[in-house]
């Protein structure tokens, strides 16, 4: 695994993405070629004229690897992504990583199934292209509240993922609607291997259930406000399942953020 470093890195790009999202793409090849989807960077959220909070923001790598700029997909939410987003091209962003355990992609499998809300998106965008990479088809579903909040060019890539789009707008991201196409999905031709998630608490309890009962292992991107992001400060920790069913408090930085699906508690 590469080292972790703090380094300084050109933005190449800052832009809107839809009504809530922003883009920021940067010069760090070295950081790029080694990311591993699932893993995160703790930014330094100031502005071009220094303003910004004193503690670092943990943000998912969006875009990756060899040859590729190092991409983040922001939710603007308060102070330190707001300062995020003021950057703009030909400023400079420190940044920390990569840090955490990313998703695990297992020999011999064929076909995975990723149910993804929100930001949690870009936390899950860069596997669709590692799967593709190894010939594995990615099936998603993609929640949103309406369909201007879908951003699912954003979430594909170039990975050639088959997506289906459901939202509250329409009633079809309500648990039944989505319980009844995992199901048809897990009992058919095309049952997957594998199942990923992140963004959502009740999408998360779905997938659980279902994956329980149907056999398949997930994994589960986890979120958790941070302090140092390096393990030092146990301010991220979050309840965990052993093998052995007792519960453990585990960082969410260096024992995550991703997590077996079966061992995560809801929160
Ligand atoms: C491993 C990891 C990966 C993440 N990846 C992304 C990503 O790809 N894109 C993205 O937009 N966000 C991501 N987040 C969440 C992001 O770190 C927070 O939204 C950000 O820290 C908020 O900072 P702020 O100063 O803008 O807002 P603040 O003023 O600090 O908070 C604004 C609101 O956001 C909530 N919040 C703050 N931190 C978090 C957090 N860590 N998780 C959930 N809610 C939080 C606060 O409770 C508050 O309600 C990730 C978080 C983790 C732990
Ligand atoms: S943020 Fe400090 S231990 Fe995880």
């Amino acid at each position: 695994m590469h080292p972790v470093v703090e380094a300084t890195a050109r933005v190449v790009d800052s832009a809107p993405v839809g009504r809530r999202y922003h883009r920021l793409l940067l010069d760090a090849p070295e950081l790029s070629a080694a990311s591993r989807p699932g893993q995160f960077f703790h930014l330094l959220c100031r502005d071009g004229a220094g303003n910004g909070p004193y503690l670092r923001r943990p943000m998912s790598i969006w875009r990756c690897g060899p040859g590729r700029q190092l991409g983040f997909l922001l939710h603007v939410k308060g102070r330190g992504t707001a300062a995020l987003a003021a950057l703009r091209v030909g400023e400079r962003l420190s940044l920390l990583g990569p840090l955490g355990q990313g998703f695990r992609l297992e020999p011999g499998w064929r076909r995975i199934l990723i149910v993804v809300r929100g930001v949690g998106l870009a936390t899950l965008a860069p596997l669709t292209e590692a799967a593709a990479a190894q010939g594995i088809a990615v099936q998603a579903v993609l929640s949103a509240q309406a369909p201007e909040d879908l951003m699912a060019a954003e979430f594909a890539g170039d990975s050639g993922a088959a997506i289906t789009s459901v939202f509250d707008s329409d009633g079809s991201s309500a648990v039944p609607a989505v319980e009844a196409f995992l199901r048809a999905r897990f009992e058919g031709a095309d049952r997957p291997d594998a199942v990923f998630t992140c963004g959502s608490n009740r999408l998360f309890l779905l997938l659980q259930r279902l994956a329980a009962e149907y056999g398949i292992p997930g994994q589960i991107a986890l979120e958790q406000q941070m302090g140092c992001g390096l393990g030092m400060c146990f301010c991220c920790v979050r309840q965990i399942r052993a093998p052995d069913g007792t519960v453990q408090n585990l960082r969410v930085c260096a024992e995550g953020p991703v997590f077996d699906l079966q061992a995560a508690l809801a929160w």
